[in-house]
């Protein structure tokens, strides 16, 4: 039993090497007030026992075979919100911890442990830290007593690489969904650092989403009413910060927070990303009710698409809130469309043909092709993908 009478620490040990992980233990175990929970030897076991474990702390290895511990860490992140990854390495190589860092994790430890008192201290330090946080968060006002539970459904638009037409099909389909049955729709462009969905609207935004980051912990729906920019269908659109380094500030918590807002108040909400795969990219990955995943007919998209259906599996993102949409998809470039659909497992695969000119004229003067020329080819396209996402996240 701890000294305290507190619950201990509790502890998940990820290492590829038994004998640390032996270390760890027998270190851990001397401990009043840590307990060790489970140990893993992977990657992947890391992240799915820290799912059914729920550690406040996990204690990661960088190298490891199968995963490194710097996506593992980002994993682990959304199984196990509440816990604390801390890295442990054997070099002090200040990049990994950097992209460790901003993967989510809070600390870092060096091998070998010697006597395990900078490792106790870390422990102790980074549970402390996660604790106030988690009590703070838990004492704030609820939101949802101040914003109207609607529920919207949280659709994002996803492709692992840029300029395969993402925003211009993210943009479509709020557009569009806006105009069936003049849905309250927003557009939240999650691409902090470069998104152009106010670009492709000619929206000129007062306001972004930095402007309720003094908010964060009374958002009310006034409040986030002020901060949208309105395009003229009736669409709403929370803006990008306008300036890239200002993006910084957006934690993963504070996208949950505003993410959930949004979804109170409107009834579908549409998320322009790019894969990062960051914890703040996860933070809205998580947060999905579908994935609409741009795609464009060349090898090089194709296997990012497909490392993401590896990473979204091991996350139990469900197969079938998938949705391909193969963009520019008049020349297959010598795959064939078997290729592709065993590429990406499925031949639920909505084609949006190769356009000319008028789309990217579109796009640079903000008229989008849907308002302005909805019997072209690429908007009849884009029709069909808004009624089958209506339909899907109706179901
Ligand atoms: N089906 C298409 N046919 C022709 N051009 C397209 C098509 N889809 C998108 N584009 C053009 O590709 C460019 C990149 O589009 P964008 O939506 O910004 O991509 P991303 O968000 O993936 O970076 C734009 O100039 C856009 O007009
Ligand atoms: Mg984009």
């Amino acid at each position: 039993m701890p000294a305290s009478g507190s619950d201990p620490i509790r502890i998940l040990a990820v290492d590829d090497s038994v004998t640390i992980r032996e270390t760890l233990a027998l270190l851990i175990e001397a401990q009043p007030d840590m307990e060790l929970v489970g140990s893993a030897a992977s990657g992947h076991e890391a992240v799915r026992r820290a799912g059914e474990l729920q550690p406040d702390i996990v204690l990661m290895d960088i190298h490891m075979p199968d995963l490194d511990g710097i996506q593992a860490t980002w994993l682990v992140s959304s199984r196990a919100p509440h816990g604390a990854v801390i890295m442990v390495t054997s070099e002090e190589r200040i990049d990994f911890l950097q992209k460790a860092m901003s993967a989510g994790a809070q600390g870092y430890v060096l091998k070998p442990f010697g006597n395990g008192a900078q490792l106790f201290q870390t422990i102790r330090e980074v549970h402390g830290r996660s604790s106030a946080r988690r009590m703070q968060v838990a004492g704030g006002a609820p939101l949802d007593s101040r914003l109207r539970p609607r529920i919207g459904k949280r659709i994002v638009v996803l492709s692992p690489k840029g300029g395969v037409g993402s925003t211009t099909i993210a943009v479509s389909l709020a557009l569009l969904l806006r105009e069936h049955a003049q849905n309250a729709v927003a557009l939240f462009d999650a691409d902090f650092l470069a998104g152009d969905t106010t670009l492709q609207l000619d929206l000129r935004p007062e306001r972004t989403v930095l402007d309720l980051v003094p908010h964060i912990d009374a958002l009310d729906a006034r409040l986030i009413d002020q901060v949208m920019a309105h395009h003229r269908n009736g669409l709403q659109v929370l803006a990008r910060p306008t300036n890239p380094e200002q993006a910084e500030v957006l934690t993963a918590e504070y996208v949950r927070t505003v993410l959930g807002s949004l979804a109170q108040m409107y009834d579908e909400v549409v998320i322009d990303t790019v894969l990062t795969y960051d914890d703040r990219m996860l933070a809205v990955l998580d947060l999905a009710d579908l994935y609409v995943i741009t795609v464009t007919p060349h090898l090089g998209t194709l296997r990012s698409a497909r490392h993401f259906l590896h990473i979204a599996k091991t996350l139990g993102y469900p197969a079938d809130r998938m949705q391909f949409v193969l963009n520019r998809a008049s020349h297959l470039a010598g795959l064939s469309t078997d290729d592709i659909a065993t590429l990406l497992g499925t031949h639920d695969i909505l084609h949006v043909p190769t356009g000319g000119p008028e789309v990217t004229q579109s796009v640079n003067e903000g008229r989008p092709l849907v308002l302005y020329q909805p019997k072209s080819p690429v908007a009849r396209a884009l029709q069909t993908l808004a009624t089958k996402v209506r339909q899907r996240v109706a179901s």
